[in-house]
């Protein structure tokens, strides 16, 4: 269930991140340009900032997570916070512990920043509602529904290599019924006017009509990707799935939407691989492709490290102005 929530406080600053779909293209520029001043090149030394000196960040993920855990993980350190990573297979939700009693414990513990990734729509919402006044929420995936740092990473990623998006073709290829990459993609590039988004997939496996409003579906992989400029291949997220008896077979599912060499060069020659991860290889891409000369992969997750300091960054300053902790 779609909870409404309010992201920025009274002085207009950003305090929760649950969606991109209520903010504003500013606000959205505001944390791609920090993010871009947070990016350093891979082998060099990492960025590094001392703003959330004094907080305490509790990472929560009740899904499995290796990027989006191990990037807040990061990105809080680098800006000094103290880091909390819940066990939660250990913790007392395992014992019947409602989230909202998991959470006021550790809010009596002093954490300032809950990050949350939740199988069920609505949980991290739900959470900034009923939080203390000076702690923010940040939506690190939920369900289907929303991952706005993955969109803003998406977004930063594509802009980096290609600049505006306005005169591009996207397309999202694979399961974008279950996917909230694919929605806080559709979001973040709509807000920035994309010329054309295409959502390519097996007609069951394509969103409902009414949503994804200004995007093509087309079921036809070779036409799906035929001269686009961004190539974005999602996982088929068979733990999203009501029958296990509609999982794709994934070796038939590769005959026909696997992203290979040869239907890449349907593409545009210059065009961008992305992926969100975790890849299947040989069911949604193919190694070769993933690890090629086109594929902006890696890339995608050093970019998700500087938007998510840039995004911690900014929500210190809600904080500062109603804790008084030190900037
Ligand atoms: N892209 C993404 O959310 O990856 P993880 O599930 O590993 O966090």
């Amino acid at each position: 269930m779609n909870v409404d929530v309010e992201q920025l406080n009274e002085r207009g600053e950003l305090r929760h991140l649950i969606n991109l779909g209520s903010l504003d293209r500013g606000r959205l520029e505001e944390i791609l340009d920090l993010a871009a001043r947070y990016l350093t090149p891979v082998g060099g030394a990492a960025p590094r900032d001392d703003i959330l000196k004094g907080c305490t960040v509790a990472n929560l993920f009740f899904e499995a997570s290796t990027r989006t855990r191990a990037s807040f993980e990061l990105a809080a350190k680098r800006l000094r916070a103290d880091v909390l990573n819940l066990d939660v297979n250990m913790s007392s939700r395992a014992k019947g512990e409602s989230i909202m009693d998991t959470i006021f414990t550790l809010q009596a513990m002093q954490v300032d920043i809950f990050v949350v990734r939740d199988a069920s729509t609505g949980v991290p919402a739900r959470i900034a509602q009923q939080v203390a006044p000076h702690v923010c929420v940040l939506n690190a995936g939920e369900s289907d529904a929303s991952h706005p740092t993955q969109g803003l990473l998406d977004l930063l990623t594509i802009q980096r290599h290609k600049g505006d998006v306005g005169e591009l073709c996207v397309a999202i290829v694979g399961d974008i019924k279950h996917s909230r990459v694919a929605r806080s993609a559709h979001q973040a590039l709509t807000k920035f006017g994309v010329g054309e988004l295409r959502l390519v997939g097996p007609a069951e496996l394509l969103p409902e009509n009414d949503s994804f409003a200004g995007t093509v579906r087309m079921t036809a992989l070779e036409d799906g990707i035929r001269g686009a400029d961004v190539v974005m291949a999602l996982r088929v997220q068979r733990e999203r799935f009501a029958e296990l008896g509609d999982i794709p077979d994934p070796q038939e599912y590769f005959r026909r939407y696997g992203l290979t060499a040869e239907r890449l060069e349907l593409a545009r020659r210059d065009a961008i691989v992305m992926h969100p991860g975790p890849m299947n290889r040989g069911v949604e891409i193919d190694g070769a492709v993933a690890d090629g000369p086109q594929s902006v992969i890696q890339e995608q997750v050093t970019n998700g490290v500087a938007i998510r300091m840039a995004v911690l960054a900014l929500i210190h300053r809600h904080i500062r102005g109603t804790q008084g902790v030190a900037a």
